[in-house]
């Protein structure tokens, strides 16, 4: 159910289709003064290019095989263990998150819309964060063809 607090969130949501587009946006999203948490690193190849561009990030992951694979590869990053849906356990990772990235399997389907926009309505809810980014080509599309309305578009017609 929506509330008032939904309706006053600033952060803001970039929808990427694929991964090359995911990656894309650290060049323009990722700055070295932000705090990140990644949410489904699989083995830390974006977490490695995130890191790049900034230290302070946390690389999570549901799949503790993953995450030991990705400790091997890049012994720099910090990666944890991280059912995205445990929101207590992500909250105990820190409070302060000012960009959060998230392609978790399954959230590009066209059915998975819903599911993709309560899990970003509830990080953002809780964190507060500036920007999330998320692979989602069914949040894409749903952008794409979205007009937030405005009583200026009157003047328009
Ligand atoms: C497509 S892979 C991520 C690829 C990675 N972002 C990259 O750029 O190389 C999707 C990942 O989502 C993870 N995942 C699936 N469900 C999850 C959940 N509930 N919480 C966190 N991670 C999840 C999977 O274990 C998998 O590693």
């Amino acid at each position: 159910m929506a509330n008032e607090k939904q309706f006053k969130l600033n952060t803001k949501y970039i929808a990427t289709r694929g991964v090359e587009e995911y990656r894309q946006t650290i060049e323009e999203w990722v700055k070295p003064y932000d705090k990140i948490l990644e949410i489904g690193c699989e083995w830390g190849t974006t977490s490695n290019l995130i890191q790049k561009r900034c230290r302070n990030l946390i690389a999570t992951d549901i799949s503790p095989d993953c995450i030991e694979r990705a400790r091997l590869k890049y012994p720099k990053v910090r990666f944890e263990t991280l059912d995205a849906f445990n929101i207590k356990t992500a909250m105990e990772l820190g409070n302060d998150f000012t960009k959060i990235y998230i392609d978790m399997s399954g959230l590009s389907s066209y059915r998975s819309l819903l599911d993709v926009i309560a899990l970003l309505t509830m990080y953002a809810s809780i964190f507060e964060p500036e920007a999330i980014i998320v692979k989602s080509g069914s949040l894409k599309q749903f952008a794409k063809n979205s007009i937030a309305w405005n009583h200026q578009s009157l003047s328009r017609q």
